[in-house]
């Protein structure tokens, strides 16, 4: 049933809705709509003008229309008069074709029309800096190996313990939390579910936590590696695909059946789930234009290692079981886990391009090759033949660009949007001049 927006602002006391959207670059946008203009608002959508929007639109082009969905609507619960509820980007009475979580519902579609279901969980690492954002913002957190501390977790449990919170109170199923393995660093894990249903919590897990960190005084970031010579952010991605979504998914399709004999089966993982991984495989190199979208995404992987011994990053696209320096790690049976992702994704976008890749490996019957049971950090000069990931974003970009059949899989709009503005972007990057050229070359 469709959540009427305004009887549920009279319900809950909601006075405001934040009608939200996501673009291209990752980055939020909202309007603030008072409880009495959100009956219209639902109808029609709440307007943008297009140029504004950054999903690669002109000054000429018509309003752009955030179409709330509803029954993804989420009251604020550190503000309970603010509910949050993302939009569907509509122009002209049509779906805006580059829109990031319309690129996620078309992918979805098509997966269900094949009868798969995808349900993913995310671990959405962030830090918690000064308000500047050029300190950790606890100055005691300087141990070399701070994985898991204790007394540094007694010393923002106020943060911590207030996302927790919220997350219990709105039933996402929230069930641990720690210091990560960079000074300053924090995990917060909840459940998985179905892929757009994660997308919209992993969009609200980063306002909140923004949020929260704000007004404790602090800053969260989720950006792929804030500190240097520190681990960085990931964003790691469990991914399983079912028979049917929501309540009603009974079977677990990458469950592997006792009488499969492959190398994925011996880890728990069924034909289809061998396959899905290979597409991811076989996209990986272009998927990373996605997964890891920012100059500065390319500081994580690839990472010299860190100071507390070791990156968590892949450089290498290779799968194993239950060890974590590959890009694909199969912990148990009926999933895998990609390591590739950071926290600059685009909620949206990681979704999409998980099902894109792992569709396109579906139908192809994609084999993921050779597993590695290796430590790729000690032992990574040993694999061949594996390749390496992008090693920066014009990398990824042409990477991505190259690969047709994962650029028609995420919408030919949607791709040729997407290489525009990120290509402006890198040369945005490369124009600017930095005071590494200035150290290096002055005097040549
Ligand atoms: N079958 C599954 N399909 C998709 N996601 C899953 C499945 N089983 C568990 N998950 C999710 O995987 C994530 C695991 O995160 P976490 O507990 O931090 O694992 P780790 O750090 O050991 O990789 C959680 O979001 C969890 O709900
Ligand atoms: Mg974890």
């Amino acid at each position: 049933m469709t959540i009427d927006l305004a009887a549920y602002a009279k319900e809950n006391g909601v006075k405001y809705f934040m009608i939200s959207f996501t673009d291209l670059f990752g980055g939020q946008r909202a309007k603030l709509v008072p409880a009495r203009a959100i009956a219209d608002m639902q109808e029609d959508g709440a307007g943008f003008a297009g140029f504004a929007t950054w999903l690669d639109l002109t000054p000429a082009h018509p309003d752009m229309l955030a179409v709330p969905d509803p029954n993804a609507v989420i009251q604020l619960p550190w503000n309970k008069e603010i509910a949050w509820v993302p939009g569907n980007c509509v122009m002209e009475g049509e779906d805006v074709a580059q829109a990031p979580r319309n690129v996620l519902r078309r992918l979805i579609a098509e997966a269900a029309e094949e009868g798969m279901h995808v349900k993913t969980g995310i671990e959405a690492e962030f830090f918690l800096l000064t308000p500047e954002g050029d300190q950790i913002s606890d100055p005691f957190d300087t141990a070399e190996k701070p994985c898991y501390d204790q007394q540094a977790m007694m010393r923002r449990l106020e943060v911590i313990r207030e996302i927790s919170d919220y997350m219990l109170e709105l039933g996402w199923g929230a069930y641990q939390n720690d210091h990560e393995d960079a000074n300053g660093q924090w995990e917060m894990n909840w459940d998985f579910d179905d892929a757009l249903a994660t997308a919209d919590k992993h969009s609200f897990f980063k306002f909140m936590a923004k949020s929260v960190a704000e007004k404790h005084g602090f800053r969260a970031t989720f950006m792929p590696k804030p500190v240097e010579g520190l681990t960085g952010n990931g964003c790691h991605a469990h991914i399983s695909v079912w028979d049917a979504p929501g309540d009603k998914s009974k079977t677990n399709v990458f469950a592997a059946e006792p009488s499969d004999e492959s190398q994925t089966s011996e880890l728990g993982l069924s034909e289809k789930g061998r396959h899905f991984l290979g597409g991811i495989m076989k996209h990986a190199s272009a998927l990373a234009a996605i997964t890891n979208p920012t100059v500065n995404s390319y500081k994580r992987i690839n990472a010299p290692r860190t100071m507390s011994g070791a990156t968590w990053a892949p450089n290498t696209v290779t799968w194993t079981g239950n060890n974590r320096t590959h890009m694909v790690r199969v912990p148990g049976p009926g999933r895998f886990e990609l390591r590739l992702p950071d926290g600059a994704v685009n909620p949206y976008l990681l979704q999409a391009v998980i099902i894109a890749a792992g569709l396109s490996g579906v139908r192809s019957k994609a084999d993921p090759g050779k597993r590695h049971d290796i430590d790729m950090y000690a032992e990574g000069h040993k694999v061949r033949g594996a390749p390496k990931l992008p090693l920066n974003m014009l990398d990824a970009l042409r990477e991505y660009d190259k690969d047709k059949g994962l650029k028609a899989a995420m919408g030919d709009e949607f791709s040729a949007a997407y290489l525009k503005m990120k290509h402006q972007e890198w040369n945005s990057f490369v124009t600017h001049f930095s005071q590494w050229e200035k150290d290096n070359t002055l005097d040549i």
